[in-house]
Protein backbone atom coordinates (compact mmCIF):
# COMPACT_ATOMS: atom_id res chain seq x y z
CA UNK A 1 0.00 0.00 0.00
CA UNK A 2 1.50 3.42 -0.45
CA UNK A 3 2.03 5.64 2.24
CA UNK A 4 -0.34 8.93 2.45
CA UNK A 5 2.10 10.91 4.58
CA UNK A 6 4.40 13.60 2.76
CA UNK A 7 7.31 12.87 5.63
CA UNK A 8 10.17 11.72 4.07
CA UNK A 9 11.20 8.15 3.73
CA UNK A 10 14.67 6.96 4.55
CA UNK A 11 16.18 4.29 2.95
CA UNK A 12 19.08 2.88 4.76
CA UNK A 13 21.74 -0.53 4.23
CA UNK A 14 21.00 -2.80 7.08
CA UNK A 15 24.97 -3.31 8.05
CA UNK A 16 26.27 -0.33 10.18
CA UNK A 17 29.11 -0.74 8.31
CA UNK A 18 28.04 0.08 4.76
CA UNK A 19 26.76 3.64 6.44
CA UNK A 20 28.26 6.77 6.92
CA UNK A 21 27.83 7.89 10.56
CA UNK A 22 29.61 11.09 11.80
CA UNK A 23 28.83 12.37 15.10
CA UNK A 24 25.95 14.84 13.81
CA UNK A 25 23.13 13.04 15.20
CA UNK A 26 19.81 14.36 14.54
CA UNK A 27 17.64 12.37 16.76
CA UNK A 28 19.80 12.40 19.49
CA UNK A 29 16.43 11.74 21.83
CA UNK A 30 15.51 8.73 20.29
CA UNK A 31 19.09 7.49 20.27
CA UNK A 32 19.82 8.73 23.79
CA UNK A 33 16.76 6.15 25.13
CA UNK A 34 17.45 3.15 23.20
CA UNK A 35 21.16 3.57 24.12
CA UNK A 36 20.36 3.20 27.88
CA UNK A 37 18.08 0.49 27.23
CA UNK A 38 21.03 -1.07 25.26
CA UNK A 39 23.09 -0.30 28.35
CA UNK A 40 20.40 -1.20 31.02
CA UNK A 41 20.44 -4.70 28.52
CA UNK A 42 23.92 -5.21 28.64
CA UNK A 43 23.85 -4.31 32.48
CA UNK A 44 22.11 -7.61 33.16
CA UNK A 45 23.68 -9.41 31.14
CA UNK A 46 21.11 -9.72 28.15
CA UNK A 47 23.97 -9.45 25.41
CA UNK A 48 21.33 -10.68 22.30
CA UNK A 49 18.99 -7.50 23.67
CA UNK A 50 21.62 -5.09 23.97
CA UNK A 51 22.94 -5.56 20.66
CA UNK A 52 19.39 -5.10 19.21
CA UNK A 53 19.14 -1.72 20.99
CA UNK A 54 22.56 -0.41 19.72
CA UNK A 55 21.41 -1.77 16.14
CA UNK A 56 18.37 0.27 16.34
CA UNK A 57 20.17 3.19 17.86
CA UNK A 58 22.58 3.20 14.85
CA UNK A 59 20.10 3.20 12.14
CA UNK A 60 18.35 6.25 13.48
CA UNK A 61 22.17 7.72 14.08
CA UNK A 62 22.26 8.24 10.62
CA UNK A 63 19.51 9.46 9.38
CA UNK A 64 19.41 13.02 7.39
CA UNK A 65 16.68 14.78 9.52
CA UNK A 66 14.80 14.16 13.13
CA UNK A 67 12.43 11.38 12.46
CA UNK A 68 8.67 12.95 13.24
CA UNK A 69 6.68 10.11 12.14
CA UNK A 70 6.26 6.78 12.63
CA UNK A 71 5.99 6.32 8.67
CA UNK A 72 9.16 7.24 8.13
CA UNK A 73 10.20 4.37 9.90
CA UNK A 74 8.94 1.71 7.23
CA UNK A 75 11.22 0.03 5.86
CA UNK A 76 14.27 0.64 8.09
CA UNK A 77 16.33 -1.99 8.94
CA UNK A 78 17.12 -3.45 12.56
CA UNK A 79 14.12 -2.08 13.84
CA UNK A 80 12.16 -4.55 15.90
CA UNK A 81 8.68 -4.51 17.84
CA UNK A 82 10.04 -3.52 21.39
CA UNK A 83 12.43 -0.28 19.70
CA UNK A 84 9.46 0.80 17.51
CA UNK A 85 7.31 1.15 21.18
CA UNK A 86 9.73 3.30 22.26
CA UNK A 87 10.12 5.34 19.20
CA UNK A 88 6.47 5.92 18.93
CA UNK A 89 6.16 6.26 22.99
CA UNK A 90 8.41 9.07 22.64
CA UNK A 91 6.81 10.66 19.35
CA UNK A 92 3.37 10.80 21.30
CA UNK A 93 4.30 11.52 24.81
CA UNK A 94 7.55 13.04 23.93
CA UNK A 95 9.18 10.56 26.67
CA UNK A 96 9.35 6.97 27.06
CA UNK A 97 7.68 5.00 29.79
CA UNK A 98 9.83 2.48 29.67
CA UNK A 99 13.12 4.83 30.35
CA UNK A 100 11.66 6.59 32.48
CA UNK A 101 11.01 3.69 34.77
CA UNK A 102 14.52 2.20 34.28
CA UNK A 103 15.82 5.75 35.42
CA UNK A 104 13.90 5.66 38.46
CA UNK A 105 14.58 1.86 39.14
CA UNK A 106 17.39 1.25 42.09
CA UNK A 107 18.41 -1.22 40.70
CA UNK A 108 19.68 0.23 37.53
CA UNK A 109 20.92 3.34 39.51
CA UNK A 110 22.87 1.04 41.81
CA UNK A 111 24.15 -0.78 38.39
CA UNK A 112 25.30 2.11 37.18
CA UNK A 113 26.96 3.73 40.44
CA UNK A 114 28.81 0.36 40.93
CA UNK A 115 29.91 -0.54 37.04
CA UNK A 116 31.26 3.43 36.94
CA UNK A 117 34.10 2.14 39.41
CA UNK A 118 37.38 1.14 36.62
CA UNK A 119 37.45 -2.78 37.07
CA UNK A 120 33.77 -3.52 37.88
CA UNK A 121 32.09 -5.27 35.15
CA UNK A 122 28.14 -6.22 35.50
CA UNK A 123 28.89 -9.94 37.37
CA UNK A 124 30.46 -8.34 40.06
CA UNK A 125 27.94 -4.83 40.44
CA UNK A 126 24.96 -8.03 40.29
CA UNK A 127 26.59 -9.65 43.14
CA UNK A 128 27.17 -6.64 45.09
CA UNK A 129 23.69 -5.65 44.65
CA UNK A 130 22.34 -9.29 45.93
CA UNK A 131 24.55 -8.50 49.25
CA UNK A 132 22.61 -5.17 49.77
CA UNK A 133 25.59 -3.26 48.06
CA UNK A 134 23.64 -0.30 46.02
CA UNK A 135 26.37 2.80 46.76
CA UNK A 136 29.84 3.53 46.97
CA UNK A 137 29.65 4.56 50.59
CA UNK A 138 27.79 0.95 51.47
CA UNK A 139 30.55 -0.77 49.43
CA UNK A 140 33.41 0.86 51.21
CA UNK A 141 31.84 -0.42 54.60
CA UNK A 142 30.97 -3.80 53.49
CA UNK A 143 34.30 -5.65 54.08
CA UNK A 144 33.88 -6.92 50.64
CA UNK A 145 37.53 -7.96 49.16
CA UNK A 146 38.35 -5.33 45.89
CA UNK A 147 41.18 -6.63 43.96
CA UNK A 148 44.27 -3.65 42.69
CA UNK A 149 42.36 -2.72 39.73
CA UNK A 150 39.03 -1.47 41.89
CA UNK A 151 40.96 0.11 45.10
CA UNK A 152 42.46 2.33 42.13
CA UNK A 153 38.66 2.69 40.59
CA UNK A 154 37.31 3.37 43.89
CA UNK A 155 40.27 5.37 44.30
CA UNK A 156 39.83 7.90 41.46
CA UNK A 157 36.09 7.81 41.16
CA UNK A 158 35.43 11.03 40.32
CA UNK A 159 37.82 11.80 37.97
CA UNK A 160 37.46 8.63 35.71
CA UNK A 161 33.57 9.46 35.25
CA UNK A 162 35.01 12.70 34.49
CA UNK A 163 34.94 12.84 30.35
CA UNK A 164 38.54 13.56 29.01
CA UNK A 165 38.77 16.37 26.35
CA UNK A 166 40.57 16.47 23.54
CA UNK A 167 43.49 18.33 25.07
CA UNK A 168 43.66 16.04 27.60
CA UNK A 169 43.73 13.60 25.20
CA UNK A 170 46.91 15.02 22.91
CA UNK A 171 48.99 15.84 26.79
CA UNK A 172 48.82 11.93 27.29
CA UNK A 173 49.55 11.14 23.75
CA UNK A 174 52.74 13.69 24.08
CA UNK A 175 54.12 11.73 27.40
CA UNK A 176 53.69 8.42 25.85
CA UNK A 177 55.18 9.32 22.65
CA UNK A 178 58.48 10.49 24.58
CA UNK A 179 58.16 7.66 26.77
CA UNK A 180 58.46 5.46 23.61
CA UNK A 181 61.09 7.41 21.47
CA UNK A 182 63.02 7.27 24.26
CA UNK A 183 63.11 3.75 24.76
CA UNK A 184 62.86 2.92 21.23
CA UNK A 185 63.44 5.69 18.94
CA UNK A 186 61.61 5.79 15.26
CA UNK A 187 58.40 3.65 16.80
CA UNK A 188 55.24 5.68 16.26
CA UNK A 189 52.00 6.49 18.29
CA UNK A 190 48.69 6.92 16.73
CA UNK A 191 45.52 8.69 18.72
CA UNK A 192 42.70 5.89 18.20
CA UNK A 193 39.13 5.07 19.79
CA UNK A 194 36.88 7.48 20.07
CA UNK A 195 39.49 10.32 19.91
CA UNK A 196 40.26 9.29 15.98
CA UNK A 197 36.44 9.32 15.21
CA UNK A 198 36.62 12.69 15.93
CA UNK A 199 34.76 13.21 19.42
CA UNK A 200 35.50 16.19 21.59
CA UNK A 201 35.33 13.80 24.59
CA UNK A 202 35.82 10.28 25.82
CA UNK A 203 36.12 8.04 28.76
CA UNK A 204 39.49 7.17 27.94
CA UNK A 205 42.37 7.63 25.74
CA UNK A 206 43.21 4.75 23.72
CA UNK A 207 46.82 5.14 21.73
CA UNK A 208 48.57 2.19 19.31
CA UNK A 209 52.02 1.59 19.18
CA UNK A 210 54.27 0.42 16.34
CA UNK A 211 57.49 0.06 15.09
CA UNK A 212 58.26 0.02 10.85
CA UNK A 213 60.97 -2.51 11.11
CA UNK A 214 58.73 -5.90 11.82
CA UNK A 215 60.24 -6.97 15.46
CA UNK A 216 61.36 -4.16 16.61
CA UNK A 217 57.84 -3.72 18.82
CA UNK A 218 58.46 -7.09 20.46
CA UNK A 219 58.75 -6.58 24.63
CA UNK A 220 58.33 -2.54 23.83
CA UNK A 221 55.03 -2.72 26.38
CA UNK A 222 57.24 -3.37 29.42
CA UNK A 223 59.65 -0.72 29.07
CA UNK A 224 57.32 1.96 28.08
CA UNK A 225 55.55 1.35 31.85
CA UNK A 226 58.58 1.30 33.41
CA UNK A 227 59.87 4.56 32.05
CA UNK A 228 56.32 6.08 32.56
CA UNK A 229 56.54 4.80 35.99
CA UNK A 230 59.78 5.95 36.69
CA UNK A 231 58.59 9.30 36.17
CA UNK A 232 55.26 9.06 38.23
CA UNK A 233 52.79 9.12 35.69
CA UNK A 234 51.17 5.59 36.26
CA UNK A 235 48.81 5.93 39.44
CA UNK A 236 47.79 2.16 38.27
CA UNK A 237 48.85 -0.06 35.24
CA UNK A 238 47.77 -3.95 34.53
CA UNK A 239 50.31 -4.94 31.20
CA UNK A 240 48.76 -8.25 29.90
CA UNK A 241 49.55 -9.91 26.65
CA UNK A 242 45.95 -11.32 25.97
CA UNK A 243 43.20 -9.51 28.60
CA UNK A 244 40.46 -9.54 26.09
CA UNK A 245 38.82 -12.63 27.08
CA UNK A 246 39.01 -11.93 30.99
CA UNK A 247 38.38 -8.17 30.65
CA UNK A 248 35.77 -7.15 33.07
CA UNK A 249 35.96 -2.91 32.57
CA UNK A 250 32.46 -2.03 30.18
CA UNK A 251 30.37 -4.20 28.70
CA UNK A 252 31.20 -7.21 27.42
CA UNK A 253 32.85 -7.72 23.50
CA UNK A 254 32.79 -10.55 21.01
CA UNK A 255 35.21 -12.96 22.11
CA UNK A 256 38.21 -13.28 19.55
CA UNK A 257 40.49 -15.37 20.60
CA UNK A 258 43.07 -14.07 18.01
CA UNK A 259 43.40 -11.16 19.98
CA UNK A 260 47.46 -11.15 21.44
CA UNK A 261 48.86 -7.88 21.73
CA UNK A 262 51.05 -6.56 24.12
CA UNK A 263 48.64 -4.10 26.38
CA UNK A 264 48.02 -2.40 29.20
CA UNK A 265 45.08 -1.33 31.31
CA UNK A 266 46.43 2.34 33.01
CA UNK A 267 45.38 4.72 34.85
CA UNK A 268 47.49 7.94 34.47
CA UNK A 269 48.31 11.10 36.74
CA UNK A 270 48.06 14.19 34.42
CA UNK A 271 49.08 17.71 35.54
CA UNK A 272 46.28 19.92 34.71
CA UNK A 273 47.11 21.36 31.68
CA UNK A 274 47.82 25.30 31.93
CA UNK A 275 44.77 27.77 31.22
CA UNK A 276 46.19 28.81 27.91
CA UNK A 277 46.00 25.19 26.57
CA UNK A 278 42.66 24.60 28.40
CA UNK A 279 41.07 27.79 26.91
CA UNK A 280 39.02 28.10 30.55
CA UNK A 281 39.89 29.35 33.72
CA UNK A 282 41.17 27.60 36.79
CA UNK A 283 39.05 26.46 39.30
CA UNK A 284 39.57 24.81 41.98
CA UNK A 285 43.02 24.20 43.41
CA UNK A 286 44.09 20.19 42.47
CA UNK A 287 47.00 20.33 40.28
CA UNK A 288 46.22 16.69 38.47
CA UNK A 289 43.72 14.73 37.43
CA UNK A 290 43.21 10.71 36.92
CA UNK A 291 42.85 9.40 33.52
CA UNK A 292 42.08 6.24 31.93
CA UNK A 293 44.27 5.18 29.22
CA UNK A 294 44.77 1.99 26.95
CA UNK A 295 47.91 1.44 24.95
CA UNK A 296 48.40 -1.51 22.67
CA UNK A 297 51.34 -2.48 20.73
CA UNK A 298 50.98 -4.07 17.46
CA UNK A 299 54.08 -5.06 14.59
CA UNK A 300 53.83 -3.41 11.51
CA UNK A 301 52.80 -6.20 9.48
CA UNK A 302 49.05 -6.28 11.72
CA UNK A 303 49.29 -2.10 12.14
CA UNK A 304 46.03 -1.77 9.74
CA UNK A 305 44.21 -4.60 11.33
CA UNK A 306 44.99 -3.37 14.58
CA UNK A 307 44.35 0.26 13.53
CA UNK A 308 40.88 -0.84 12.21
CA UNK A 309 40.20 -2.70 15.21
CA UNK A 310 40.38 -0.17 18.07
CA UNK A 311 38.90 2.77 16.03
CA UNK A 312 35.76 1.56 16.88
CA UNK A 313 33.18 2.47 17.58
CA UNK A 314 32.44 -0.89 19.07
CA UNK A 315 29.20 -1.51 17.30
CA UNK A 316 30.80 -0.34 14.00
CA UNK A 317 33.49 -2.95 14.56
CA UNK A 318 30.52 -5.61 15.77
CA UNK A 319 28.89 -5.32 11.99
CA UNK A 320 32.44 -5.17 10.40
CA UNK A 321 32.72 -8.71 12.16
CA UNK A 322 29.47 -9.68 10.97
CA UNK A 323 29.86 -8.21 7.64
CA UNK A 324 33.12 -10.23 7.01
CA UNK A 325 31.33 -13.30 8.13
CA UNK A 326 27.95 -13.68 6.67
CA UNK A 327 28.17 -11.79 3.27
CA UNK A 328 31.94 -12.81 2.57
CA UNK A 329 32.75 -15.87 4.40
CA UNK A 330 35.81 -14.18 6.02
CA UNK A 331 36.74 -13.96 9.67
CA UNK A 332 38.12 -10.27 10.83
CA UNK A 333 39.89 -9.55 13.47
CA UNK A 334 42.33 -6.72 14.57
CA UNK A 335 45.45 -8.93 13.61
CA UNK A 336 44.36 -10.40 10.37
CA UNK A 337 41.97 -11.15 7.67
CA UNK A 338 41.43 -14.68 6.59
CA UNK A 339 39.55 -15.56 3.64
CA UNK A 340 38.06 -19.21 4.79
CA UNK A 341 36.94 -19.77 0.92
CA UNK A 342 40.27 -19.34 -0.29
CA UNK A 343 41.58 -20.61 2.94
CA UNK A 344 44.10 -17.83 3.27
CA UNK A 345 44.96 -14.79 5.20
CA UNK A 346 44.54 -11.55 3.26
CA UNK A 347 47.19 -8.73 2.96
CA UNK A 348 46.54 -5.20 3.93
CA UNK A 349 49.51 -2.57 5.01
CA UNK A 350 45.94 0.32 5.14
CA UNK A 351 42.48 0.15 6.36
CA UNK A 352 41.50 1.18 2.35
CA UNK A 353 42.76 -2.03 1.47
CA UNK A 354 40.93 -3.71 4.02
CA UNK A 355 37.80 -2.47 3.10
CA UNK A 356 38.14 -3.75 -0.05
CA UNK A 357 39.39 -7.08 0.78
CA UNK A 358 35.68 -6.99 2.41
CA UNK A 359 34.11 -5.55 -0.92
CA UNK A 360 32.65 -2.17 1.23
CA UNK A 361 33.25 1.07 0.22
CA UNK A 362 35.58 2.98 2.05
CA UNK A 363 34.01 5.04 5.38
CA UNK A 364 36.59 7.60 7.45
CA UNK A 365 36.85 7.45 11.10
CA UNK A 366 34.99 10.19 11.38
CA UNK A 367 32.04 8.53 9.88
CA UNK A 368 32.15 5.36 11.66
CA UNK A 369 30.21 6.74 15.10
CA UNK A 370 27.65 3.61 14.62
P1 LIG B 1 35.22 6.42 24.52
O1 LIG B 1 36.50 5.94 25.12
O2 LIG B 1 34.11 6.44 25.50
O3 LIG B 1 35.37 7.70 23.77
O4 LIG B 1 34.79 5.36 23.38
P2 LIG B 1 35.72 4.47 22.47
O5 LIG B 1 35.00 4.28 21.18
O6 LIG B 1 37.11 5.01 22.41
O7 LIG B 1 35.67 3.08 23.22
P3 LIG B 1 36.80 2.20 23.93
O8 LIG B 1 37.91 3.02 24.45
O9 LIG B 1 36.09 1.35 24.93
O10 LIG B 1 37.30 1.25 22.79
C1 LIG B 1 37.95 1.71 21.62
C2 LIG B 1 37.98 0.63 20.59
O11 LIG B 1 38.80 -0.44 21.03
C3 LIG B 1 36.62 0.03 20.28
O12 LIG B 1 36.52 -0.14 18.90
C4 LIG B 1 36.64 -1.34 20.92
O13 LIG B 1 35.91 -2.27 20.17
C5 LIG B 1 38.12 -1.66 20.89
N1 LIG B 1 38.50 -2.51 22.02
C6 LIG B 1 38.37 -2.25 23.32
N2 LIG B 1 38.85 -3.27 24.07
C7 LIG B 1 39.30 -4.18 23.19
C8 LIG B 1 39.94 -5.45 23.32
O14 LIG B 1 40.17 -5.94 24.42
N3 LIG B 1 40.32 -6.08 22.17
C9 LIG B 1 40.10 -5.53 20.93
N4 LIG B 1 40.48 -6.18 19.85
N5 LIG B 1 39.48 -4.35 20.78
C10 LIG B 1 39.09 -3.69 21.89
MN1 LIG C 1 38.26 5.14 24.17
MN1 LIG D 1 39.67 2.11 25.62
Amino acid sequence: AKCCSKAVVFSVPSYACQRRTTLDNHNTILTDALSLLAEKAELSEEDGRGVAFRRAAAVLKCLPQPVTNMMQLRGLPCLGEHSFRVIKDILENGTSSEVESTQQSERYKALKVLTGIFGVGAKTADRWIRAGIHNLRQLQTSGQTLNQAQRAGLQHYDDLNLPVTKAEADAIGEIVEEAVVSVLPDAQITLIGGFRRGKLTGHDVDLLITHPDEGKEVGLMPKVVSWLQSKGFLLYQKTTINSYLESEEGPRRPSSNMDRFERCFSIFKLRHLSREDRGESESGCRLWRAVRVDLVVSPISQFAFALLGWTGSKLFERELRRWAGHEKAMSLGSHALYDNRQSRYLRATSEEEIFAHLGLEYIPPSERNA
